[in-house]
This record gives C-alpha cells, structure tokens and sequence, in this order.
C-alpha cells in the first residue's frame, strides 16, 4: 500500500500557543481636553502555562487592560483574541458564554456571596453552567482541596480569613477549567506572607493545568514569581529588556 499520509500546511507553533493575542489595543475615557488615554496602542501575547505579571504605577492602565482581555470592556481601537475567541468581534452572548467559560476572575475585594459557604461560592459557576448537582459536588469538592481548603467546605466567607478567602475565590475562577485566568492585584488585601502564598498558588495551577494568567499587582515579590512582566506607563506597554 501507497503511503496516504498527506502533508497538513504547517501551523505556526505561536498561533497554537497563544492564549492571549492583544493587538494595537486603546481605550479611552471621556472626551476632548478630559480625554484620559488608558490603554494606548498595547501590543503582547500570552501563551499556554504562563504566568504574566502585569505592573505599573496606579493609573498606568493595568485593570483597564485586563478588563479588555476580559470583555467586560471594549477597546476603542485594536484586536483581542483569548483562545481563538474574537473578544473584540463577539456579542454580549458570546462574551457572557466566554465570561463563564473560557476566562476566570479573581479580584481584589474576592466577591464572594456572602450567605452562601465556601462550596456553595465554588460552585456559582457550575451552576450557571447548568453542571447535574451530582457532579458538582465532586468537583467543588476536588478545586477546594487543590486551594487547601478541603476542611473549611461549610464556611461562611466571614467564617473564613482574607487569605482563605481569595483561595475560594481562586477555586471559584477554576471552576469551568478556564483557558484564561485574569487577576487584578489579587493580593492586594492580603499580608505579604498569605499574598505570596496566593501567588504561589496561582502559579502551581497554571503551571500544571496548562492555563495561562494575566496578573495585574504592585508587589516586587510576587513579580518576581512571574513567568514574565508586562509593564505599563501611562497606558503605554514599556520595551521588555
Ligand atoms: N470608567 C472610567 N472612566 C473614566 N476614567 C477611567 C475609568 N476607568 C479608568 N479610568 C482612568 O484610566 C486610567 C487608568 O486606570 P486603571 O484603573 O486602569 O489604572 P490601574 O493601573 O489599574 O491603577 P491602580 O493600580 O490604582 O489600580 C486612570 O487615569 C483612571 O482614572
Ligand atoms: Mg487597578
């Protein structure tokens, strides 16, 4: 028999690769001599199982450009794409399908719902996933005992501290095993000690799912666990080195 094997084009390994393609992205707020240029002509990738720390003084435009990545905001100019997905391009649905699926949040303040437990805070995202209760329960189960919170399921977020918090917090963007986790100053409440431990954290999952995140923080040290750093000065991205 003849070899049918036919020879596919080759596909660049970075098209593969990147999680997170920004292109030439600007946001803007206001109009005329008010006008503050955010985001100003921001151009980067992310690739799959990095960690990317995302620095700058406050007002540089890092939470106006994870909110883009995200799609909870749209640029004025540019393209992003997260897994494939035309965030600049997709409809309210498409993006709400892409909030709950594809992208995980965590945020400074954690937004937790407070009169419901830790588990039952993991598993927000499961439900609107519409996940058989069986099934969630399994899996809220295994992210609170991979964030180290395996005895604290029944807890209150004011039952628990700042740092446990933010763990179920990082369960809870785990949930729907996102491509992409996006987390503004994360540690930001928290000591340096539970900070880094966060920070550690979030590195141990991206490294071993595969995933990629875009962390937005001030602190040298938890810089210093990032794969790479993305720094910005008055919205614009300065040269790496
Ligand atoms: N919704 C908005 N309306 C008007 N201006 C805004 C809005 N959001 C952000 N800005 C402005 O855009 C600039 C960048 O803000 P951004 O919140 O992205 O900074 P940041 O780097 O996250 O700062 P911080 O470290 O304090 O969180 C600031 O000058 C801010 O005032
Ligand atoms: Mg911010």
């Amino acid at each position: 028999m003849t070899d049918q094997t036919v020879a596919l084009p080759a596909v660049p390994a970075s098209a593969v690769e990147d999680v997170v393609r920004v292109e030439a992205v600007s946001r803007t707020f206001g109009k005329g001599k008010h006008a503050v240029h955010a985001v100003r002509d921001v151009s980067f990738t992310a690739g799959r199982g990095e960690l990317v720390a995302v620095r700058g003084r406050s007002g540089a435009g890092k939470t106006t450009l994870l909110n883009l990545v995200g799609g909870l905001d749209r640029p004025d100019a540019g393209r992003i794409r997260v897994a494939g997905h035309d965030v600049t391009a997709a409809g309210e649905r498409e993006l709400l399908s892409l909030r709950r699926g594809t992208i995980g949040f965590v945020f400074q303040t954690f937004g937790l719902v407070p009169i419901l437990s830790a588990a039952e805070n993991v598993g927000v995202p499961l439900r609107l996933a519409r996940v058989p209760a069986a099934e969630r329960e399994q899996r809220v189960a295994v992210l609170l005992e991979l964030v180290g919170l395996g005895g604290h399921a029944a807890q209150r977020p004011y039952e628990l501290s700042g740092g446990q918090q933010q763990r179920v917090a990082v369960a809870r963007a785990l949930a729907n095993e996102p491509d992409l986790l996006i987390a503004d100053e994360p540690t930001g409440q928290l000591d340096s000690e539970t900070g880094r431990s966060i920070m550690d954290l979030l590195r141990a999952v991206v490294h071993a799912r595969g995933m990629t995140a875009l962390v937005a923080t001030h602190d040298p040290a938890l810089i210093e666990l990032a794969d790479r750093t993305l720094t910005l000065r008055d919205g614009r991205l300065v040269p790496e080195d």
